[in-house]
Parts: structure tokens; C-alpha cells; sequence
């Protein structure tokens, strides 16, 4: 248990939450996926689940559209007002019958089994209650629900009621996920998304008391500073909030036209986002919240921080999970990414082809990867670095049969490195990042990472940790 982190210098973390840095929710990262893969790796992990003894699965459900437009978002999703367009009902339409593929594929053989099923987006709660249960149908049909522990929901509190809440309850819905972004009506103004603490709270009282809630923030708007977000902390604990994501504002207006719609002269500077990091997460710990990892916190009595205290975190696709391990992740809808056993896809994003695929009875798949044993074996260990910040060689002999150090060449070079620099502590038995090293966790793990050689922004980590040294 942490009950105080280290307070870097702005120097020493002027590299974190680089977004050169892959965020490794997929190992190998989606850039290094083939666009012309043939989907035969995927048909045979399809054929091989079928068969095996373990058939836990996990299954994320994409409803890529949203009513409002978020001037900072970043999600693949289209702002349709009209819920009653063609565009809409195909879609839904194509994602039923998405699941149906699925279906069809596990015919008469017993199904796989789902422990955790989240329904994310854009947003989950645009679907009237007759389309989400009818899609719920078809997952119970396509897979075993018997065994569901974690059933999560993203919701946009602007437009879910209180009744759609308990409606949610009702369902067996046990973790909700809100975006509130920041409590400050003029950050809400400048990012298009005015949501008031009151309408917060009424929705809050509804949530089940056995639901795990959680909050997500975002540090880099337009009008925050370090005080602002600090109120906005501080009300995040006063409401309860289960878990906390904070996460980095990622602007690309190149890439998300709308990104533009906010004064980028009115964000915060990169130091100023990064003692909003420092503060929050200092703010957190004090209040009793633990630092599952990465920009994850939650409660000591949450079932997050369990699972990490008896060993069992995991990581799915869409983030922290209480499972340790997943080798079976179905992705559904637009844009959605599937990872099975040694295979990644993702799902095309454009609605029509995504539409058109599955009416000619095909997955909609249009790019992946599979892992090679080299692929594997890096993943394992960078994946237990994101978890629990080390990894121990005589682990990685026992799994592998081969010596760390020698697989991975320049390791111990790396390492020598990073120990100066006091982010990780290397003996003959483990890595293991220290308190420090927390923050520096993606360019730790991106040692290992044979796709990012380059590694630049952890050069330039390491020499503004390098400048402080020889400052201090
Ligand atoms: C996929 S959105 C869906 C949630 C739901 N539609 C809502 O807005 O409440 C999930 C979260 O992604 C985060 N997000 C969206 N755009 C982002 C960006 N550009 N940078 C960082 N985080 C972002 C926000 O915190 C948002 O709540
Ligand atoms: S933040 Fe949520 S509600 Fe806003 S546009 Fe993105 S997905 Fe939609």
C-alpha cells in the first residue's frame, strides 16, 4: 500500500505521458498492425477456443454515437441527433448481427464464457432500453452469460436519467463509468460539455451501492489550472467516486478536426499539466485512494485495488480488469479491436462497410497482427510491468526456458541506466520500478518494446532527468 509517492521535479517527469510513447493496451501497439492481414490467424484462434479447456472471454460492445459533440474527445464516434436516421438503425442493426456471426461460428459447441462485458463508445446509453435488451438477447444467445462477474457501462451524464440508472441496476450492471471531465462550469463551457454538479448528484444517489463508480477526469483543457483541478479532486471525493481515470488531454486536432473548436492558448502549459498530475495524484492518495497504476486510482476498499492486493489485476483491452488473464477478448462494432490468444484485429470504422461486411456473413475486420513467440514473450513482460511494475528473471526462465539478459540484447544497459536514474531497482533477481519510477512506467516497459527502437522520447526523458541531476 502507498501512502506517499514521491514528488518529482518537473524536470524528472517532463517525459511522462509522452504520447509518442505507446500506451501498450496491445502489445504489439496498433501501429505495427498489418492493414492487408488475411484474418486466417483470427479464424484459427476462432476454431481453436472452440476446443479448449479455458473459455473465459471477456466482450467490449462499441456504440459508436453520441448526441452532443465533446470539443476535446477523441472517441470514434458520430454526433447523430435523430436516433430514428437509417444510419443509426443499420447500424445497430450491423452490430446484432455481429454478434450473430459469433453465433454461428460456436454453433452446437459449448459456448465461450463471458466474465466481463462492457458497453463503451461514444455512448452506450444513446441505445432506447427495447434496442439494448435486444442486443443483450443476442449476446446471451452467441455466448455463455452465466458466469458474468463484471458487467460495465460507460454513461454521458448529460443524457442518462436517473431512470435509465436504476433501470441499469436492474439489469445486473455493476461497474458504471462517468465522463465528467472537470466540475469547473467554465472549463464545461469551453469543452462543449456542461453537465452541473447537481445534475451529478442525482445520478450519483441512484447508483447502486454495490456498483463500482467510476469517475473520469481530463487534465489539459482550456481554463484549467492546478487549483481549478484541485477542486475538482476534491469534489470527486466528497461525491464517493469508486475509481478515478485521469487522463492527459491528448489533442490532435490534425487527426480530430473539432480538437481546433477550443483556444489552444487557453490549456495549460506541459508543466502546469504535469503538476495537475503530481497534485491529483498526491490528493488521491491522501484521501485514502490507491494508485492502481498508469492514470488509474481507486478506493483501498474497491474491488480494483482487491484484485491487485491478492495478485489477480489484470489488463483487457479496455483497461485495468479484475481478471488476471484474458486470452479471449471479443471486440463488437465499428472501430472495435479483438485480441484472441496469440491474434489482434480491430473492426473497420466507417458504419457502411462495417454494415456491409456482416450482411455478407463476414467478420468486419480490416486490420491485425499475429504474435510471433518473440511477440509473446515481450508482451508478457511489458504487460507485467504496466501491472505491477516488475518482472522477475527466474520467472521469465521458468516460462521461457531462456536467461533474460542474454534474450534481450543491451538489457542490462538499459538498466544500468534507468537505476542511475533511480526509476527502476535491477538485481540478479528482478526489475522492478521504483516509487519514482511509477511515472515512468510506459518508458520502462518500452525497453522491451522491439517496434519503438527508435525510443527518442525516452532519450529525451532521460536526459531532462540527466539536466536535474546535474542541476540539483
Ligand atoms: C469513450 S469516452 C465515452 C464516455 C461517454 N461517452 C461520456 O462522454 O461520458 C471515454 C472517456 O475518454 C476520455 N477522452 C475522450 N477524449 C479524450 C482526449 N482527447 N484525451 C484524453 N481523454 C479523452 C474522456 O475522459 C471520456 O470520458
Ligand atoms: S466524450 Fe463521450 S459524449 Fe462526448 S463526444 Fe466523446 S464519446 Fe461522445
Amino acid at each position: 500500500m502507498l501512502t506517499q509517492i514521491p514528488v518529482p521535479t518537473k524536470k524528472q517527469i517532463s517525459g511522462y505521458r509522452n504520447t509518442d510513447t505507446p500506451y501498450y493496451t496491445t502489445y504489439p501497439p496498433g501501429g505495427a498492425w498489418k492493414n492487408d492481414y488475411s484474418k486466417a490467424g483470427f479464424y484459427s484462434e476462432l476454431d481453436a477456443l472452440k476446443v479448449a479447456d479455458n473459455k473465459d472471454a471477456a466482450v467490449y460492445v462499441h456504440v459508436p454515437f453520441c448526441e452532443k459533440l465533446c470539443y476535446f474527445c477523441f472517441c470514434y464516434t458520430k454526433i447523430v441527433k435523430d436516433k430514428n436516421k437509417p444510419q443509426v438503425l443499420q447500424t445497430i442493426d450491423a452490430i446484432n448481427k455481429e454478434i450473430q456471426l459469433y453465433d454461428r461460428a460456436f454453433g452446437d459447441q459449448e459456448k465461450p464464457v463471458v466474465r466481463q462485458l462492457q458497453w463503451g463508445g461514444g455512448t452506450p446509453n444513446y441505445l432506447t432500453e427495447q434496442q439494448f435488451n435486444h442486443l443483450m438477447d443476442s449476446l446471451r444467445n452467441a455466448f455463455s452469460m452465466d458466469l458474468l462477474e463484471e458487467f460495465a457501462l460507460e454513461v454521458d451524464p448529460r443524457t442518462v436519467s436517473s431512470e435509465d440508472i436504476q433501470k441499469l441496476n436492474s439489469f445486473g450492471v455493476n461497474r458504471i463509468s462517468m465522463g465528467i471531465q472537470d466540475f469547473n462550469s467554465q472549463v464545461q463551457e469551453a469543452i462543449n460539455r456542461v453537465q452541473p454538479l447537481d445534475t451529478i448528484l442525482k445520478l450519483v444517489e441512484t447508483v447502486d451501492s454495490a456498483t463500482s463508480l467510476n469517475f473520469d477526469l481530463i487534465y489539459g483543457l482550456p481554463h484549467q489550472t492546478v487549483l481549478t483541478f484541485s477542486e475538482t479532486i476534491d469534489t470527486c471525493i466528497k461525491i464517493g467516486a469508486d475509481r478515478l481515470s485521469i487522463y492527459c488531454y491528448d489533442h490532435t486536432p490534425d487527426i480530430h478536426r473539432h480538437h481546433a473548436l477550443m483556444d489552444q492558448s487557453l490549456m495549460p502549459s506541459k508543466n502546469e499539466k504535469i503538476e495537475m498530475f503530481i497534485m491529483a495524484a498526491q490528493t488521491l492518495i491522501s484521501a485514502g485512494y490507491e494508485w492502481i497504476g498508469i492514470d488509474h486510482f481507486a478506493k483501498r476498499e474497491d474491488s480494483l485495488t482487491m484484485a491487485r492486493d491478492q495478485g489477480k489485476l489484470g489488463r483487457t483491452l479496455n483497461g485495468y480488469s479484475v481478471f488476471r488473464e484474458f486470452n479471449t477478448e471479443f471486440g463488437i462494432g465499428p472501430s472495435a479491436i479483438s485480441s484472441l490468444s496469440r491474434t489482434y484485429t480491430q473492426n473497420v470504422k466507417d458504419l457502411g462497410a462495417h454494415a456491409k461486411a456482416v450482411q455478407a456473413g463476414e467478420f468486419p475486420i480490416f486490420r491485425g497482427w499475429d504474435l510471433d513467440n518473440d511477440d509473446l514473450l515481450r508482451r508478457e513482460v511489458i504487460m507485467e510491468l504496466l501491472l505491477y511494475g516488475r518482472y522477475s528473471f527466474s520467472e521469465f526462465e521458468q516460462r521461457f526456458e531462456k536467461d533474460m539478459l542474454s534474450y534481450f540484447k543491451g538489457l542490462s544497459g538499459a538498466l544500468e541506466k534507468l537505476q542511475r536514474d533511480n526509476l527502476v531497482e535491477a538485481n540478479d533477481c528482478a526489475i522492478e520500478a521504483t516509487p519514482l519510477g511509477r511515472y515512468y512506467i510506459h518508458q520502462i516497459a518500452k525497453i522491451f518494446d522491439k517496434y519503438s527502437t527508435a525510443s527518442s522520447d525516452y532519450v529525451r526523458t532521460h536526459a531532462a532527468i540527466k539536466l536535474h541531476e546535474k542541476n540539483s
